[in-house]
């Protein structure tokens, strides 16, 4: 049974929202609490460019300029990720899909394992809100906890309170790049929120309030989602 909603199996669910939104912390939060499987593009991204594999290489400048790694690569390591064991029974998707051929991509894979989504989750946060998030993030290589200086601060300054390692700025949160990747998310993700709605599977959280609120918010929604879906499957 799921731990977050107490339906019969694990959610499958995408968090959608500007950078800064708070997908990330939310995810993570969910994976903490529930045991959901947080599967980030950001950070698989991330990891790739750390380890200097091919696919760190070719999306390295794309990150750095704030503009979305072309879609060809972000499907084939997605479709990996998902294929592993532990992605089978549920996931949490933060940061895909971002275009609409990646949402139309996702479909068409849950729908051939005979699968769909169990809600998508738009996190709403003034863009005021965002550049003050994001002036102020710190993340932890390692692990991907994420902090805030003044209002998330770790409890050892600089030092991830999970895993100890040392603390960092992302690379892509120069103030010019922050408003490429606000512009590059209302010209192409934003549309997801239409794509969602029109397919009964959008619900629209203020990601404005504090992290314990948004994530009780969420809990409820996917707590309706299950019984409905409960009400749905033949006894
Ligand atoms: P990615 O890593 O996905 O970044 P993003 O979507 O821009 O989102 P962020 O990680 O910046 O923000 P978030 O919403 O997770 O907020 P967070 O929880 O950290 O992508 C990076 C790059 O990779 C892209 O630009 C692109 O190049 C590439 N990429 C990734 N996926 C791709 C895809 N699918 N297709 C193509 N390219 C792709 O929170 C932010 C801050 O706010 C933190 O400091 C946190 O402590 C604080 N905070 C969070 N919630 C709250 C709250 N409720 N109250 C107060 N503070 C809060």
């Amino acid at each position: 049974m799921c731990e977050c909603c107490g339906g019969e199996s694990a959610v499958r669910m995408v968090l959608l929202g500007a950078p800064g939104a708070g997908k990330g912390t939310q995810a993570s939060a969910m994976q903490q609490r529930w045991g959901l499987v947080h599967v980030a593009s950001g950070d698989l991204l991330r990891d790739n460019v750390k380890n200097d594999t091919e696919l760190g290489r070719k999306a390295k400048p794309y990150m750095e300029a704030g503009e979305l790694v072309p879609d060809d690569l972000i499907l084939d390591m997605m479709e990996e990720r998902l294929a592993r064991p532990d992605a089978q029974s549920g996931f949490v998707l933060d940061g895909f899909p971002r275009t609409l051929a990646q949402a139309e991509a996702l479909d068409a894979r849950l729908e051939t394992m005979g699968q769909r989504l169990d809600a998508v989750i738009y996190l709403r946060v003034s863009e005021e809100e965002i550049l003050r998030r994001l002036s102020g993030r710190l993340i932890c290589p390692q692990c991907h906890a994420v902090y805030h200086a003044d209002t998330m601060p770790p409890k050892r300054p600089g030092v991830c309170d999970r895993c100890g390692t040392a603390l960092v700025q992302r690379s892509d949160e120069d103030p010019e790049v922050v408003r490429k990747r606000l512009q590059v998310y209302e010209e192409q993700t934003a549309p997801l929120v239409e794509y969602y709605r029109s397919r009964g599977l959008l619900h629209e959280v203020d990601g404005a309030i504090g992290v314990d609120r948004v994530l009780a918010k969420i809990a409820s929604i996917l707590e309706a989602a299950a019984k409905r879906v409960g009400a749905r499957e033949p006894q």
